[in-house]
């Protein structure tokens, strides 16, 4: 998988894919991050990337030019002017820009991403991107949340992690990915490891039980009882046996 991440601040990014599992995907050659510098690509003898809002009104916009140049620079391809369509077989990634205004990132989301050989992050920055960006440029926008950043960067981070661990090999178990949280539509049971006791607080009997029938069921049962707690909106779509309909239900009353 190909990442490219647009960005006016590229030193962002420094650390932040040097470690774990990503350092471990990019060493493995799984994936390829290439970190695009837009300002390198205005073409004014000042390098602006950035003007007031027609309008008027305050903040600055980031200019479109700089931005499709970028792109078009790592695609090797003009844009025409009727837009960019996304076409993988011809070296035509979707192109994603990172605003709040976006559809929300999920584990979904990311699962659909990691379908393609190539991705492209436009990160945004100030008070927005020239809407030209949004209508001819980018085929997808797509928010972590609900909340504003100073920028899109984060955002890139944030779902370039999410999609290479999804990626065949990238965990060193190949079945981690499977039981993540939000994986199965629940989230995850608690995980314990040694000491058995600790501050006098034990582990759970029946994870020392060696009994993997009865350790499934209580993993599976404390799943659903987290995701009733902590996320019951995630109950409505999570794949559930009758049983565990019914348990549901009784637990709520
Ligand atoms: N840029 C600013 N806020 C953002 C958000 N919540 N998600 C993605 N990009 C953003």
């Amino acid at each position: 998988m190909k990442f490219d991440i647009f960005t006016l601040f590229p030193q962002i990014f420094d650390g932040v894919f040097e470690h774990s599992i990503i350092k471990r995907a990019r060493d493995a050659g799984l994936i390829d991050i290439a970190l695009h510098h837009i300002r390198n690509h205005a073409r004014d003898k000042h390098k602006m990337t950035d003007d007031a809002p027609y309008g008027g009104g305050g903040g600055m916009v980031m200019k479109p030019d700089p931005i499709f140049y970028a792109v078009e620079s790592a695609l090797d391809y003009e844009v025409p002017a009727s837009g960019y369509t996304v076409n993988p077989e011809a070296g035509h990634p979707p192109i994603i820009l990172l605003s709040p205004q976006g559809r929300v990132f999920t584990q979904a989301v990311a699962q659909e991403l990691s379908q393609y050989p190539r991705l492209m992050f436009i990160c945004g920055r100030y008070e927005g991107v020239d809407e030209r960006v949004a209508q001819y440029l980018a085929t997808d926008q797509i928010s972590i949340g609900d909340y504003v950043l100073s920028g899109g960067e984060i955002a890139a981070m944030v779902i370039v992690d999410a999609v290479t661990r999804l990626l065949p090999n990238a965990l060193g178990d190949p079945n981690a990915a499977a039981n993540d949280s939000h994986a199965t539509g629940l989230l995850e049971y608690p995980h314990y490891t040694r000491p058995a006791e600790f501050k006098g607080h034990r582990v759970p009997d029946i994870l020392l039980s060696g009994d993997h029938a009865k350790v499934s069921r209580w993993r599976r049962e404390q799943s659903l009882k987290r995701t009733l707690a902590a996320r019951p909106d995630l109950l409505e779509n999570a794949p559930l046996t009758e049983e565990e309909k019914k348990a549901i239900q009784r637990l709520i009353m």
